[in-house]
């Protein structure tokens, strides 16, 4: 068994399938910055499922979650997915859903049901400030096409101190109204925010709660072991949103995630993130496990220490 002393293995893979954004966040890049931030070999799709299928003998995976970069730019995203299909894996991914529209169809019938889609703002001037791009109603009528089509929606939403923390009302609004649970995230330490502009971005999940508590009231559910959220019921609803609380809640101590990028290597963590080369040896079988047990020893035993590399090289 693949499993460490703190009864944890690997059970989530998420798949970093190109380091390239259509847009230019604030907490990923500097001076809407818009090459990867390393050169890499990449592999082919037909690779990677080869590796995928490897990891899966080993691990027995619940989910897979394709990220990027932004994923919707990899060309052979429906291929990979159609490959991915056959071994009755739950497929989701991590978009910013800029792009989604002509992708929702092919991907839908390729087996990806589930979507964790990026919003954070639902007005133009602060999309602009925040993603340096503009029209963020492509992405809510994306978010709306995604829906109609029969997805599974979970909204993503970093908030960022002094450019979109008045709106989590407003977010909060738009997505009860959807009925698409939403999840608030605390800005990570991750990439430039390193070491620099964290601690002047930052908005904490007390201080998340304290403005959704201004207007409505709200109890905490029971967390669900290797859920990365807390989650919140509104009042007499059933609605409920999440927070994403890394900084100052880790849940390092439950953590099943593996990271899997295109060049083959395997991360265990997103803190201790050395890349783990397995492209050339994944078909060994021992030494496939020897290498998954180094990455297991990656994880951190309770928090998020920060990382060097950003969401864009690493994925979310
Ligand atoms: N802190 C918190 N969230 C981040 N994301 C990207 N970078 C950061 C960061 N430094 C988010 C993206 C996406 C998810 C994968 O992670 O906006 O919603």
């Amino acid at each position: 068994m693949i499993i460490d002393s703190h009864n944890r293995t690997f059970k989530t893979l998420r798949i970093s399938l190109i380091g390239l954004c259509n847009l230019g966040c604030v907490y990923c890049v500097t001076n809407n910055e818009k090459k990867p931030l390393y050169k890499k070999k990449a592999l082919s799709y037909l690779e990677l499922i080869d590796i995928v299928k490897k990891l899966h003998l080993l691990l027995n995976l619940k989910t897979i979650r394709l990220t990027g970069g932004e994923p919707t730019l990899y060309p052979q995203l429906v291929e990979f997915i159609e490959g991915l299909s056959s071994l009755q894996l739950d497929i989701k991914m991590t978009t910013n859903g800029y792009n989604l529209e002509k992708l929702i169809n092919p991907m839908h019938d390729a087996g990806l049901k589930h979507l964790n889609i990026s919003l954070d703002t639902t007005n133009e001037n602060t999309f602009k400030k925040i993603s340096n791009r503009a029209k963020v109603h492509k992405i809510l009528e994306n978010i709306e096409k995604c829906k109609e089509k029969g997805f599974n929606i979970k909204l993503n939403t970093v908030i960022v101190k002094g450019i979109n923390d008045h709106e989590i009302i407003d977010l909060l609004n738009y997505a009860y109204k959807l009925n698409i649970p939403i999840r608030f995230l605390e800005l990570m330490k991750m990439g430039h925010l390193f070491s620099n502009e964290h601690e002047k971005y930052y908005f904490s999940e007390h201080e998340i709660l304290e403005s959704i508590k201004s207007e409505y009231s709200i109890t905490k559910d029971i967390r669900t072991p290797h859920s990365t959220a807390n989650y919140f019921s509104l009042n007499n609803h059933k609605y409920k949103f999440g927070i994403i609380a890394n900084e100052s809640e880790p849940f390092c101590s439950d953590c099943d995630r593996l990271r899997l990028d295109i060049s083959g290597n395997i991360y265990g963590c997103l803190s201790d993130n050395q890349p783990i080369d397995i492209s050339e040896d994944f078909n060994n079988e021992e030494i496939l496990r020897q290498k998954l047990h180094i990455a297991l020893k990656q994880k951190q035993n309770d928090s998020f220490k920060g990382s060097m590399l950003s969401m864009l090289a690493i994925g979310g």
